[in-house]
């Protein structure tokens, strides 16, 4: 029985002061609320004596009560009670809904509703989605239908043509779990009805364990699903929920009134459960101090509970209560002042002051200096950063539309399955005197993805990586010639390109940045590093002509800008087949985005060594170089050793990372969205006669602007977006955590952008505005600080 207000007891409060008020932010979205107005339903139908009258002041005053002090907005769902006279429900609820301008309502929809009808209330009354339920099914069989029994597939099509919300309370005895439920959500989200947005309400319908923990890998995957834990009270379910799902897709609610205030829970039964009402049970308890509390409370100590298992932060718990619902159905609070993304005094801003006194550069790699972007503007640290978000030190948010970590984090930021596999490596110890065996288990796999191999050897870094495998190259060889194309890092085999008297004058230009001095680096090494441009044989063949017998290696990734010109990879090939110099494929970028596995499988061409990092790993520190067993071997004639390459982090993550790319398709989804955006840069362009160049593979795309002032304009269009909490740069490479609407947000944000660059071009103003912006044009190169 719901009780009163007047019933929220002392121990209530204490529950409250002592565990809650430290855990609920200052801001509410309930999303799972009801609203009853007894004249709705005839009293002689058998629930009417059960519920009381609920309206908006009630919720409210309940709000009030359960959480002191905090700003409280709900999603009311219409009450699914049979007899329940709809019309008249909807009509008197979204009238009370409407009286708080941020609250919002899914109108109760049975299969009797006629699509004009609900199309009608959703675009004059609204409504912002539907709420159906599982006891209007047209089976009569409550317990196990199907979701179009309760919801018939004229109103999932409208709600599909119309991109509604959808609250759906699974039927079915084990919810999510169910294998029916489960196969209808997956053709629905991926197949029919993409545009519907779901809310799974209890944890997918998971009060036990059991359900979420059989659907979750599966859930996870589907696009457009989200998840409600009202009156989820078991800690269990939330357990799994918020280590294994994307945090931003689980919202706050209570079920209240009549579903969870109550003095009780919902306790488990093995698989099944039950509301435990201690009002109407004669519960004794002799052995311990029983009071019991709210079930609205129970659950908020399981939410607390789970959060801190499942290592939440603060912004995570703030995303659950109220920032992920804001942003989903555009609510806001109070006056949202600190969400606003200005600068003011930055703690994120004086941090990289002091870092340019204390470390040379002020970064540790040139792509993440702020003046590369827009200086006094760009947030240089992320405290944290998730699927595709980062917050700063201020916690300002972002979605980050650049190189998702420099092309590292391929699935997207803190990968909930790889960052749980590291941090069961991590407790179990991931440094000792001993090896680590997930090294094994790593070169059996590589080498099963790429069966031309035959052993592997690992490192930690791309750069080294590639070190490695030219001193492979050079021992295996003999030779100390290496002609190669692209960028490939930071050692003194690859800047003695740019060493005199060389035959080459820049020879890093084109390949990594133009001007680059190679200070540091051994005069001995001049004419050793022998530069050649992608898709052009000739150039090699030069090299190779003048130098043949002197060539250790052909260095080169399979592709990064641009398709491999027909027969180009199997000229190279045969060019070193012909001369003895050692094919290299350096897949450090282009590994995994666009192939399981190294690039080179797609194109057909076999080398001789692979080098990976990067993506390998999604963002723990990780490379592999893989090769034929001759080439390896020469290991063993050199001297390759460091210690921290025997640590167990690296191999886990790269072990989880790869077993996870082989369950998804990255390629598609990063192509996808990378054409897209490819598209959208396009249109921008072309409505607003701002031009761009766009290069690059979908899921490497570049972006810059085609004019005397490319970097100016990139510089502004950069801080504008900063300004509506957007990472942009001069490129894109999409995420697996990356979603269309995260495109169809970011167009939307540039627009108004473009609109201002055309301005600029035309007024010829765009120094002026990056001043009043409080930033200068942005560095192109390498430059000293
Ligand atoms: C193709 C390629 N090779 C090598 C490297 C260097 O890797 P790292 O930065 O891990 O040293 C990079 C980094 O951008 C790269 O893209």
């Amino acid at each position: 029985m719901p009780v009163s207000l007047h019933d929220y007891s002392s121990h209530d409060q204490q529950i409250w002061d002592e565990e809650l008020e430290d855990f609920v932010p200052d801001r509410v979205f309930d999303a799972h609320i009801h609203l009853f107005n007894p004249d709705h339903l005839s009293s002689t139908e058998p629930t009417a004596n059960r519920w009381g009258a609920t309206d908006l002041a009630t919720i409210q005053q309940w709000a009030a009560k359960l959480y002191p002090g905090r700003e409280t907005h709900f999603l009311v769902l219409g009450t699914p009670l049979r007899g329940i006279d709809v019309a008249a429900h909807n009509d008197w609820s979204i009238a009370q809904v409407r009286q708080d301008p941020q609250s919002r309502m899914n109108r109760l929809v049975t299969p009797a509703c006629t699509v004009e009808d609900i199309r009608r209330d959703i675009l004059e009354q609204r409504f912002m989605g539907l709420k159906p339920y599982r006891i209007f099914s047209v089976t009569g069989d409550i317990a196990q239908c199907r979701i179009q029994d309760f919801l018939p597939y004229p109103q999932l099509e409208l709600a599909n043509e119309l991109g509604l919300w959808v609250t759906m309370h699974l039927s079915r005895f084990h919810g999510c779990a169910d294998e029916l439920n489960l196969s209808d959500l997956r053709e629905f989200t991926l197949k029919r009805f993409p545009n519907i947005k779901w809310i799974l309400a209890h944890c997918a319908r998971s009060f036990t364990y059991w359900p979420i923990r059989q659907a979750i890998d599966q859930l996870r995957d589907l696009p457009n699903i989200w998840y409600d834990v009202s009156a989820v009270t078991d800690v269990r379910p939330l357990i799994t929920l918020f280590s294994r799902e994307d945090r931003r897709r689980i919202l706050y609610g209570s079920d209240g009134v009549d579903a969870t205030y109550f003095h009780g829970q919902y306790a488990s039964l093995g698989r099944a459960w039950q509301g435990i009402d201690a009002g109407r049970l004669d519960l004794q308890f002799p052995h311990c101090d029983g009071r019991p509390i709210l079930a609205i409370y129970e659950q908020l100590l399981s939410m607390k509970h789970a959060a801190e298992i499942a290592q939440w932060s603060g912004n995570d718990i703030e995303n659950l209560f109220w920032r992920s619902a804001a942003e989903l159905f555009g609510v806001r609070f109070g006056n949202d002042e600190s969400d606003v993304n200005s600068v003011g005094h930055s703690l994120t801003q004086a941090t990289y002051v002091r870092a340019k006194e204390l470390i040379p550069g002020g970064t540790q790699l040139l792509s993440k200096r702020p003046e590369m972007f827009a200086p006094g503007l760009w947030p240089a640290y992320a405290r944290e950063a998730h699927g595709c978000e980062v917050i700063d030190l201020d916690g300002r948010r972002f979605i980050d539309m650049t190189t998702s970590g420099i092309g590292s984090c391929l699935l997207g930021y803190a990968d909930p399955d790889v960052n749980a596999a590291v941090g069961r490596r991590i407790a179990m110890g991931s440094m000792s005197s001993l090896n680590a065996a997930e090294e094994v288990e790593l070169a059996e796999l590589l080498i099963e993805l790429h069966p031309w191999a035959d052993q592997a050897r690992f490192a930690r870094s791309g750069g080294e990586a590639m070190a490695i495998a030219v001193r492979l190259a050079r021992a295996a060889t003999r030779r100390d010639k290496i002609a190669f194309c692209g960028y490939h890092g930071w050692s003194d085999w690859y800047l003695a390109a740019n060493l005199h008297p060389t035959d080459v004058v820049d020879g890093l230009q084109g390949h990594l940045l133009p001007g680059l001095e190679p200070a540091g680096v051994p005069l001995g090494l001049s004419g050793t590093a022998l530069p050649f441009a992608y898709n052009d044989l000739d150039e090699l063949q030069q090299h190779i002509s003048r130098h043949g017998n002197e060539i250790a290696a052909v260095v080169m990734e399979p592709t990064r800008n641009a398709e491999p010109d027909p027969g180009f990879l199997e000229g190279v090939r045969e060019l070193c087949d012909r001369c003895g110099a050692v094919l290299i494929f350096d897949e450090i970028s282009s590994g995994w985005r666009m192939h399981l596995g190294g690039v080179h499988l797609k194109y057909g061409i076999m080398p001789d060594i692979a080098v990976f990092a990067k993506a390998i790993a999604n963002g723990h520190p990780m490379a592999a170089i893989i090769g034929r067993r001759r080439l390896m071997d020469a290991a063993q004639s050199s001297f390759i050793s460091s210690t921290y390459w025997t640590e167990a982090v690296g191999p886990t993550a790269a072990l989880a990372t790869i077993r996870k790319y082989q369950t998804l398709d990255i390629a598609s989804h990063t192509h996808r969205l990378g054409t897209r955006m490819s598209q959208a840069w396009h249109d921008l362009s072309r409505r607003f006669s701002v031009p761009v160049k766009i290069s690059g593979h979908p899921s490497l795309l570049r972006l810059s602007f085609d004019h005397t002032e490319a970097a100016a304009l990139g510089t502004l269009f950069t801080a504008r977006m900063l300004e509506r909490g957007f990472l942009t740069g001069g490129g894109f490479y999409p995420s697996f955590a990356h979603q269309e609407h995260h495109i169809t947000a970011y167009i939307h944000a540039a627009e108004p952008v473009f609109a201002e660059l055309a301005i600029a071009i035309q007024q010829a103003d765009v120094l002026q505005r990056l001043d009043s912006a409080g930033t200068q044009v942005r560095h192109s190169g390498f430059a000293r600080l």
